[in-house]
């Protein structure tokens, strides 16, 4: 019976094992790669992927709703009822630091919203 070249073996285990794990390894030490979000609890206002790309315009809605036209009653959406306010809905799920901020320094965005609003968890 033939044997296996041991020899040859090894380091082509070894080879194989780096190539599976680069990405991993890789994402690691990578600082660009995309950052880790803290959890929330609960359902968001919309679905994940609508927010990702629109939250925005949720915000906006909201803002120019309460400060230019004073209409602060809260607001249905999918049959839920939502305070229109960053910090007391928005910030009562997710945290500015490890979700808001995490995402807008990796994406390079700057939202100027802070200077104001303290973005504390109430
Ligand atoms: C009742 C809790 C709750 C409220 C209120 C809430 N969210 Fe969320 N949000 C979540 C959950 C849960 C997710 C899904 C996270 C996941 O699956 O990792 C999420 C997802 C998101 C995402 C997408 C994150 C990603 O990984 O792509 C954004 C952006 C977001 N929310 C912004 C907001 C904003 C802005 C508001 C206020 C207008 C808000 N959320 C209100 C719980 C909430
Ligand atoms: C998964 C990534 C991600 C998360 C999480 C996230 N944002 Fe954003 N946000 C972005 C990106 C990307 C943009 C820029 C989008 C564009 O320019 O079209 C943005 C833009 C904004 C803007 C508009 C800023 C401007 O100058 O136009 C506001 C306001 C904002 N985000 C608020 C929030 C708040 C509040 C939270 C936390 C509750 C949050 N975002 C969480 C990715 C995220
Ligand atoms: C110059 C200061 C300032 C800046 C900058 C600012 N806001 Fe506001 N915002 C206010 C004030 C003042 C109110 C009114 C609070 C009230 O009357 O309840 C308000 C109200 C709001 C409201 C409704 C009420 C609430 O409790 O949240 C939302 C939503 C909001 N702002 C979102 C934003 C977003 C998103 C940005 C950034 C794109 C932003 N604001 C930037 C000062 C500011």
């Amino acid at each position: 019976m033939k044997m296996y070249d041991k020899s040859k073996v090894i380091p082509g285990l070894f080879i194989f094992a780096s190539i599976v794990a680069f990405p991993f390894l890789y994402n690691q030490v990578n600082p660009s790669s995309e950052p880790v979000l803290a959890k929330a609890e609960g359902k968001c206002v919309q679905e994940k992927d609508f927010m990702k790309k629109e939250h925005m315009k949720i915000l906006n809605q909201w803002r120019e709703g309460v400060v230019r036209e004073g209409k602060r009653e809260d607001i249905y959406i999918n049959g839920i009822r939502y305070e229109k306010s960053l910090q007391k809905t928005c910030l009562k799920c997710h945290k500015r630091e490890s979700f808001c901020d995490k995402c807008h320094s990796y994406a390079e965005v700057k939202p100027y919203c802070w200077n104001c609003h303290s973005g504390e968890t109430k």
